[in-house]
């Protein structure tokens, strides 16, 4: 039967468990010695005894910096020889099998004489070992390194610890002179600790160890730079730093110490341990007995028991009986950096098209985030030739489009979904104020014509792409007014005629040939929003208490709504019917603010009543209601334009397959995989926009003047969540330029120059980048 407990014997004494409280402040009075026996600790280290009495001995003053993961201290008290002396003797007599070692350091002028009466005066105490603490950088090392010089002359603590010849004459000394154990704990201050353990080991010291602590600056208040960061005092001043941030140094100098003496010499690891992994690590990097202060400090003395069974547990599940069955483990295996073996290879994008939802949810796949890219960085024109060489219909979605991209929006989970189709209004405007062009992506002449008749967005889309893979198209329609069929059959009646034949132009230039035909039916007249938001600034008291009814589904009502709130309406209803377009933040954004909502209601004509009152007819399952009101902006339904694009875009490959076969170029929304970012952990990289403050505060938007800062806002808040012309991460780090955007929404890795570093591998935030074995 194996035993796994954890008992060790160091030059005699026999160990419970390897686990001790280091000297400090956790380590001073006898009630807290009975604590650490309660608790199970195997020993402690009684605070640092000085004689004489100390010259450095202030009431505390601790730092707990969660930002660097350290425990500091600026000031801390000591005990002198009768407080020491005493400690150990009460200990002895109250304490039941607690091991004590008595943790000194003599300051005064008699050098190793002076060293040698104070051990034997705590032999006689009692105490079970003796620590000489040759470590503590508060005291001699603090003081000379303030005064901005090494002094010569008097040692104390680190900066006796850091020369082998002082600390080997007394420590000799001393193991001569006494019968119980000596160790002693060394500073890594002066950069050659397993140099001065080896001169001690050698004169006989039965265990050798570091603090690990570092002298540092902590942290500086940028406001006041000069002013103490510590309760209860002025002056900013050096601290001693221990705690997490501290391990891998910690590690390094049990490795260290281990490595050049040999696998023989009993090590003492005080630093940075914390957790049973923390313990089972630093005994593979060689220690044999662990001291724990800081920890003890921030959580108290019971974070023995869960690390004591948490290293019997690993060493059950890993069949280890001993410590010594995995002391050391990795000493002999740690290389420098010549006898490494490193392997040819290099970054590879699982995802090359990792896709944005935005873009992902989109039935054409529009480039969302590549275009808002450009516009938060203040290329609004390179955002408006993405969007057109992708489509010149897409000025179109800008006013009608349902947005699914909006809907699946990732920063819709933290606060709001950016406002794309906002943000591709004021492209195209911005487009038409400067008279941008853009480069159509043609392909040679194929001398094949195509003819659809009917002019609907379907067919114009199918015809862009046709002829941009070299088809010669003529769309006929039967109308004469070509904008009226398209306004009339797809758009119902809010989108300005104007936009309607500026994209008809550009269909044109694209070459495709439009025939009209004869006129039959009339244009509806145009509900115009617009128009009420222009009334908003010029309405009258009376005006905003009228009842006013909006029906519709568009983010543009949304937005002209909350205009109409913050101008001070108070008596709004919205009815949503068709596609659900609201999502349900605007919802209750809008309830929020005292908004009557009717969501999916089928609503019958509006009818004027003898008083001249509008009458409304709601109806729903069995629910039916009749609204009165004085005015009735029906802002129009969003029919699901961009799927009729992406459909067009599939008809168009199926005409090109039927007629060139495997030669076919236009390609098929279907058949383009275009993975969805699930991650849901993003991190804001702005500020809320004032969209996002006037929804939650009373701050008053003026829409006209500020319409370009604030989709400069809404742009910068997009999470830049897909490859690309978006996230851009691993090309901006890349200290060799391997990544490269080959498309708006797709990337490479030019693997010739990766020279494998692994940095892109680790920060890409969709973990699509594997490192890749060539050899
Ligand atoms: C507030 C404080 C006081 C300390 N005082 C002493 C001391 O009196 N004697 C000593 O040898 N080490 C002292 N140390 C060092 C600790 O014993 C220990 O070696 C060091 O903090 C690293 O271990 P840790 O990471 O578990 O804190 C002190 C540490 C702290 C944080
Ligand atoms: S945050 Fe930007 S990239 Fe991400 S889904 Fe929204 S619009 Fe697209
Ligand atoms: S870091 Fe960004 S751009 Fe690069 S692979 Fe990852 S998601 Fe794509
Ligand atoms: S950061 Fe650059 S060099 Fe490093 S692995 Fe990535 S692509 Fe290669």
């Amino acid at each position: 039967m194996k035993n796994f407990d954890l008992p060790i014997e160091v030059a005699g004494i026999k160990f419970k468990n390897p686990f001790y409280v280091a000297s400090g402040p956790t380590t001073k009075s006898l009630r807290q010695l009975q604590e650490i026996e309660k608790t199970g600790w195997a020993a402690a280290s009684i605070k640092l005894t000085m004689d004489p009495v100390p010259y450095i001995n202030r009431k505390p003053r601790y730092g707990l910096f969660h930002d660097r993961d350290a425990l500091a201290f600026t000031a801390e008290k000591r005990l002198d020889m009768e407080e020491g002396l005493r400690l150990i003797e009460s200990g002895k007599k109250a304490l039941k099998d607690l091991i004590l070692m008595a943790n000194i350091t003599y300051a005064g002028d008699d050098g190793v004489e002076g060293w040698l009466r104070m051990a034997k005066r705590f032999e006689d105490a009692g105490a079970d070992i003796i620590e000489l603490n040759m470590c503590c950088p508060n005291m001699s090392y603090n003081v000379e390194l303030t005064k901005g010089e090494i002094q010569e002359g008097k040692h104390t603590g680190a900066s006796m610890g850091s020369d082998p010849e002082i600390a080997s004459e007394i420590a000799g000394a001393i193991k001569q002179a006494i019968k119980i154990p000596l160790f002693v704990k060394l500073t890594p201050e002066g950069g050659q600790i397993a140099k001065v353990a080896h001169a001690l080991y050698n004169v006989g010291v039965d265990a050798v160890g570091s603090t690990a602590n570092r002298l540092g600056i902590p942290v500086i208040d940028l406001n006041k730079p000069t002013q103490a960061i510590y309760h209860l005092q002025d002056e900013i001043s050096m601290s001693c730093h221990s705690s997490g941030w501290l391990k891998p140094l910690a590690q390094r100098d049990t490795y260290e110490i281990r490595k050049v003496n040999g696998d023989e010499p009993v090590i003492t690891a005080t630093e940075g341990i914390r957790s049973w992994q923390d313990a089972v690590e630093m005994i593979m990097c060689g220690a044999n007995l662990l001291g724990i202060c800081g920890e003890t400090l921030i959580q108290g003395y019971d974070i023995v028991k869960p690390i004591i069974s948490g290293v019997k547990d690993y060493m059950k599940s890993h069949n280890y009986t001993f410590m010594d069955d995995y002391r050391s483990l990795i000493v002999p295996e740690v290389k420098s950096a010549p006898e490494l073996t490193l392997h040819d290879g290099h970054a590879w994008l699982t995802q090359p098209k990792l896709a944005a939802p935005c873009k992902s949810a989109c039935p054409h796949h529009v480039p969302v985030q590549a275009y808002i890219y450009y516009v938060a960085v203040g290329n609004t024109q390179k955002a408006y030739e993405i969007l057109s060489e992708f489509s010149p219909l897409q000025e179109f979605c800008a006013y009608i489009c349902d947005a699914p991209c909006e809907e699946a929006c990732i920063r819709g989970s933290l606060d709001r979904p950016i406002a794309i189709k906002e943000i591709k209004k004021y492209i195209f405007k911005e487009a038409e104020k400067n008279s941008w062009s853009y480069k159509v992506p043609y392909s040679s002449k194929l001398n094949k014509k195509i003819v659809l008749k009917g002019l609907n967005i379907n067919h114009l889309s199918t015809a862009v792409a046709l002829c941009r893979a070299g088809y010669d198209v003529e769309i006929i329609s039967r109308y004469q007014d070509l904008t009226q069929e398209i306004r009339q059959n797809y758009i119902e009646d809010h989108i300005p005629q104007a936009v309607v034949m500026r994209v008809l132009d550009r269909v044109r230039e694209e070459g495709v040939v439009l025939t009209e035909g004869k006129t039959d039916g009339e244009v509806k007249a145009a509900t115009d929003l617009e128009a009420f938001i222009s009334e908003i600034p010029v309405a009258t008291e009376a005006d905003k208490q009228k009842l006013i009814v909006f029906e519709g589904n568009g983010s543009n009502l949304y937005e002209a709504m909350f205009l109409a709130l913050e101008a001070g309406f108070t008596n709004l209803t919205l009815i949503t019917s068709g596609p659900k377009r609201f999502t349900s933040t605007m919802v209750s954004a809008l309830k929020g603010k005292g908004v009557e909502i009717f969501e999916g209601v089928n609503l019958g004509d509006a009818e004027i009543n003898e008083n001249g009152q509008i009458e409304l007819a709601l109806s729903l399952d069995g629910f039916e209601k009749i609204i009165y009101t004085d005015k009735f902006v029906r802002a129009g339904r969003t029919s699901s334009i961009i799927r009729e694009i992406a459909d067009g875009q599939n008809n168009a490959a199926q005409i090109d397959r039927k007629e060139r076969g495997d030669e076919s170029t236009v390609h098929t929304m279907k058949d383009d995989k275009f993975p969805v970012v699930s991650r849901k952990k993003v991190i804001a990289r702005q500020q809320p926009s004032v969209l996002t403050e006037a929804l939650t505060s009373s701050k008053k938007i003026d829409y006209a003047s500020e319409v370009a800062s604030w989709i400069l806002e809404e742009a910068n808040r997009c999470l830049r969540c897909g490859c690309g012309e978006g996230c851009q991460l691993c090309k901006t780090i890349c200290t060799d330029f391997a990544p490269q955007i080959v498309a708006s929404d797709e990337l490479q890795i030019n693997v010739d120059a990766c020279v494998a570093c692994g940095m892109c591998y680790l920060r890409c935030p969709n973990q699509i980048i594997d490192m890749i074995c060539v050899d």
